[in-house]
């Protein structure tokens, strides 16, 4: 052979080598790609919010490339407001041996929590992942719980209430007694308040039977009432507007999904998003990110909603420099 031949020969077996490794990390690509992954979902109950964050975290996952019947296996458990089936449920989507479980609100986080510390339970929004006490710390969990809160800044959300009602002198803060997440969102709230100046009636609620009692007593004696980010004040939201309307007293909630339901205003996050943006951290622990490590997400863009129907229904007349930042949703 002469020397071009073997120069030929030498080029075409480094050749042959290259192809079959690149040929062999394709194939592994794929097999990769075809494994299913199993994400488990736990949600509390069904309201618009919390059904929000489970469409957008569903999309984002298809989005991310992980689809239902064909690489994703999803199994949602919705426990439908109750303590009990959270526990079952939560015992069912650890020993089906899901890679990753997410959990949509504090109840759900603390219950999956109670029952494993290794599969990685990713929060969809909740709200004080610290103080419920799922995690050590927000910039470093130190545990099998990260993910995503949907904490609002109450500060804003009071002084803008004060804006719109610059006579208000009585706020009444409504809550359900059970949930963490709402407890202390009240009490910041009760806290703020009070330093502005306002007399604040606080009152609690066991659940959803005790709604249409306790908010005629809190419509009939105050100027305004706040709903912090509370699941089952939400998913009862109609109850409430429809007993405030017949007060004309009008209720600022934690979400937009409240306002839609006949709040006037919040300054919240979009439900949609916390969804979206806990899908994204779903795909970064499947592709081995540790829970532990990975810090908590804010999804809160400070959006002002207002319902400006409901406004106009009770009279309420929204400062021009408010309506011009808000996003009006009736
Ligand atoms: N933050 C709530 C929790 O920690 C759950 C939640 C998310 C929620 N979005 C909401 C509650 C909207 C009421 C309204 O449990």
């Amino acid at each position: 052979m002469n020397n071009r031949g073997k120069v030929f020969t030498i080029v075409l077996i480094f050749c042959l080598i290259f192809g079959y490794i690149v040929e062999n990390r394709n194939n592994n690509e794929e097999v990769k790609q075809r494994t299913d992954v199993k994400v488990g979902v736990l949600q509390l109950l069904s309201h618009p919010a919390l059904d929000s964050i489970y469409k957008g975290f569903e999309d984002e996952m298809k989005n991310q490339g992980y689809e239902v019947g064909k690489n994703l296996k999803l199994d949602l458990q919705n426990a439908q407001g109750d303590q009990s089936n959270l526990a079952t449920m939560s015992e069912k989507l650890v020993s089906e041996k899901n890679d990753v479980i997410v959990a949509i609100t504090t109840p759900s986080a603390l219950s999956l929590s109670n029952v494993t510390k290794d599969i990685p339970i990713i929060m969809g929004g909740v709200t004080y992942p610290v103080e419920a006490g799922l995690i050590k710390s927000e910039e470093k969990p130190g545990t099998n719980v990260t993910g995503v809160s949907d904490r609002t800044p109450l500060d804003q959300q009071l002084s803008l209430m004060k804006d719109i009602l610059p006579n208000m002198k009585k706020l009444g803060i409504i809550y359900t007694s059970s949930e963490d997440n709402s407890m202390k969102q009240a009490e910041q709230a009760k806290e703020l308040a009070e330093s502005l100046g306002l007399e604040v009636v606080v009152k609690t609620i066991s659940n959803t039977n005790d709604i249409q009692q306790v908010t005629e007593v809190l419509a009939s004696s105050v100027d305004a009432i706040y709903v912090p980010i509370d699941n089952t004040v939400a998913s009862a939201m109609s109850t409430v507007v429809k007993i405030t309307d017949s007060y004309k007293v009008p209720v600022f909630p934690s979400a937009d999904t409240m306002v839609k339901d006949g709040g006037v205003l919040a300054i919240g996050v979009d439900q949609y998003n916390i969804g979206v943006e806990t899908a994204k951290v779903v795909v970064d622990i499947l592709k081995g990110q540790e829970a532990a490590n990975k810090s908590i997400v804010f999804a809160n863009e400070g959006i002002i909603y207002l319902n400006e129907e409901k406004a106009k229904e009770l009279n309420i007349i929204i400062p021009e420099h408010i309506k011009n930042k808000a996003q009006v949703i009736n």
